[in-house]
């Protein structure tokens, strides 16, 4: 089977820091460095990390071609990403000593994406197939409708938090993946709580404690720990989380071990400074011991 992931592309900037900015503040930054980024992008390398064919669907800009040149070495499908007349997406990313970030995006190209490109890309798709988004791109709505139609899985991860994108997909989806700061805003804009929500499978992501696992079918919640690790940089960790289950999912995993291999996934791309460049490989997984 084959994941068509509808994803952003950005350069993302790192600037290592000794705090995170306030407001009117002026940091110097102790490292700086630059690589392959976006939400989209980090979870179509961690796809094909973990061995399933991903298809990514986006865009950059002139400046961008190394961006895809890069995915294509990564092992992902590069035919249905374009370039546009608008800048690639950029990031701008502080990290602070504790490993935690802020991050300042540009989505450029990441926005500026068409029906017909989209169209053209799930035109390949066949039952079974899944369908993955976030929120740094637009046609997010048009591409669940022409997924879910189609028969695939549609999954998406609701980040960077949007609740009218998410509450205008939900019906759509066939699994949804939280943090815990995102399902404590869609609570706030739904009144639901996640196991609530009109979606089969609902995962949310507690950083350090692991996730939770909601299925609607069963109406059981399940818990799963994460390893203890020692965090460098958390950027990228979430995606890297995200590729991976549908990754698992994709290649017939049960919900249950392809959310441990996610994890585990997880927790290693926390001891490392950078996103795509540095999402681990099925092998730095499966060694991992919990
Ligand atoms: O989730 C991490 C990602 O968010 C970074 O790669 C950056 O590009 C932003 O999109
Ligand atoms: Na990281």
């Amino acid at each position: 089977m084959t994941i068509f992931n509808l994803g952003s592309i950005n350069a993302d900037l790192f600037y290592r820091v000794p705090h995170l900015p306030g407001p009117g503040e002026t940091l110097a930054a102790t490292a700086f460095s630059r690589g392959l980024g976006g939400k989209g992008a980090n979870m179509s390398v961690a796809a094909a990390r973990a061995a399933a064919r991903c298809v990514h669907v986006g865009a950059v800009g002139a400046d961008g071609r190394w961006a895809v040149e890069r995915l294509t070495e990564y092992g992902v499908d590069t035919r249905h990403i374009v370039t546009l007349d608008e800048a690639t997406g950029h990031a701008i990313i502080a990290v602070d000593e504790g490993g935690e970030n802020a991050i300042i995006l540009h989505p450029g190209a990441n926005r500026a994406l068409s029906e017909t490109h989209l169209a053209a890309a799930l035109a390949e798709a066949r039952d079974g197939d899944t369908f993955l988004f976030q929120n740094e791109t637009n046609m997010q709505r048009e591409g669940a409708e022409r997924a879910s139609a189609r028969g695939m899985r549609v999954a998406y991860a609701a980040a960077p938090f949007d609740a009218a994108a998410v509450q205008s997909v939900l019906p759509l989806l066939d699994l949804l993946v939280l943090n815990a700061v995102e399902a404590a805003q869609l609570q706030a804009a739904t009144g639901l709580a996640p196991e609530a929500l009109p979606v089969r499978d609902v995962v949310v992501t507690l950083g350090a404690e692991g996730c939770r696992w909601h299925n609607t079918d069963s109406g059981e919640s399940r818990d799963f720990p994460a390893p203890k690790v020692e965090p460098v940089d958390t950027t990228g960790a979430g995606d890297t989380f995200t590729g991976y289950l549908l990754a698992g999912l994709d290649r017939g995993m049960p919900m249950p071990q392809a959310i441990s291999q996610a994890i585990r996934a997880a927790a290693i791309m926390v001891t490392r400074q950078g996103t795509a460049d540095v999402i681990p490989d099925l092998k730095d997984v499966q060694d991992l011991s919990l």
